[in-house]
């Protein structure tokens, strides 16, 4: 097996940096276009057979180092009771956002082992497929950055009732954040089962907060989460790593360190060797190209990739990754050259 992302997950040393993009299977590549012209995008997640097709797209088409599971973070909020749908152009929509107390009280706690089972038998699929050739990432959205969709019903710039409903209703709020809490812990922990070798926690939108915001509403769940995912043991192996990634943080990095989270995603805001100096020792660090830099010329990219590679200076526990997710119109030869640019350029610079 393929080992350098789990092991540099675990700071151990490896042959050259371990690389993989969030959101590597998706509209910029044309064999998902052609699955997508077929059938609507909660169909594909919803049905194992093609999550785990196209889940493998990437892993056929591109020199990278772990899979990750072809699915949404919004899907495991239907089971509460939120009615979620995606508009053409316009991203994912709730059609019954959370708008008072009540309504957070209303929420049910679903056993993500029967309302998101889709998901859990797609990753089944995928491990036979996979058959120990490369890890698997499952990931979940995190307490936050669910909430944010549950209360906005949908995407958001300022995220303004989002944080009324944290000011306003704090009681709501903790209510909220313990029910997702759970959810997102339960949700992990059933992957975990199905066979997922790691899992990352998406809390994009956790850089509209303040420090002190943070600390006081978000961060005691995002523990919580961890330290669930953490006690478990799983068929006799414990230690499944957790990489919790947000964006817009570039002050924040020492906060997010308290999570415990064994892997931390930086976005471009910052220099990932900034980034890593608030870290401290004893974390791995994803990331950080902007993701933009894939419509440059090859020359720009390779000049950027090598920056990221050079303040990671061979470091263990650095896998490379993009700041966010792939951008649609990304032109796919950038994306695999990029790719076999970083083990070719970190085994020879950075590895021994
Ligand atoms: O990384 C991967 O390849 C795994 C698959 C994955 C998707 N969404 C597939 C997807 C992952 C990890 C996500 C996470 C996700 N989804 C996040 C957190 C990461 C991030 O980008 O910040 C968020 C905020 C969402 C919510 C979401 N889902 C939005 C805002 C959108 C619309 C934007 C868009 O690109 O259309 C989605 C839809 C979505 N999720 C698509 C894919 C491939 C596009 C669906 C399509 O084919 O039309």
């Amino acid at each position: 097996m393929n080992d350098r992302f789990l092991r540099a997950c675990r700071r151990e040393l490896t042959d050259c940096t371990p690389v993989w993009f969030m959101r590597q299977a998706g509209r910029y590549m044309p064999e998902y276009r052609a699955i997508r012209a077929r059938y609507g995008f909660l169909e594909m997640v919803k049905t194992p057979e093609l999550a785990a097709e196209i889940t493998m797209q990437p892993v056929q088409a591109l020199a990278i180092d772990a899979a990750i599971i072809y699915a949404d973070i919004l899907p495991p909020l239907e089971g509460m009771g939120l009615q979620l749908s995606y508009e053409k152009g316009e991203g994912p929509v709730i059609h019954n956002p959370l708008r008072s107390a009540a309504d957070i009280a209303a929420l049910r706690q679903p056993d993500p082992r029967e309302t998101v089972a889709y998901t859990l038998n797609a990753i089944r699929l995928v491990k036979g497929e996979l058959t120990g050739r490369l890890p698997l990432i499952g990931f979940s959205g995190a307490p936050f950055t669910l909430a944010s969709y549950a209360i906005e019903g949908g995407g958001s710039r300022e995220y303004r009732r989002t944080k009324q409903l944290m000011y306003r209703e704090p009681a709501a709020w903790h209510a909220l954040m313990a029910k997702l809490a759970r959810l997102v812990s339960d949700y992990a922990l059933a992957q975990i089962a199905a066979g997922a070798d790691a899992i990352q926690l998406f809390d994009s939108w956790v850089g509209a907060l303040s420090p002190a915001d943070y600390v006081e509403f978000v961060l005691p769940y995002v523990q919580q989460v961890i330290t669930a995912i953490h006690a478990a043991t799983i068929d006799g192996a414990p230690g499944t790593p957790i990489i919790y990634f947000g964006t817009g943080l570039s002050g924040m990095y020492g906060l997010l360190r308290q999570s415990s989270a064994e892997v931390i995603g930086v976005d471009w805001r910052s220099t990932l060797d900034d980034a890593w100096a608030q870290l401290g020792p004893g974390v791995a660090v994803q990331g950080n190209l902007d993701p933009h830099t894939l419509f440059a010329p090859w020359e720009l990219i390779e000049r950027r990739a090598t920056d990221v590679l050079d303040r990671a200076a061979g470091r263990p526990g650095h896998i490379f990754n993009l700041g966010h997710g792939i951008l649609t119109e990304t032109p796919v030869e950038n994306v695999a050259r990029l790719a076999e640019f970083v083990h070719a350029y970190s085994s020879i610079h950075h590895h021994v």
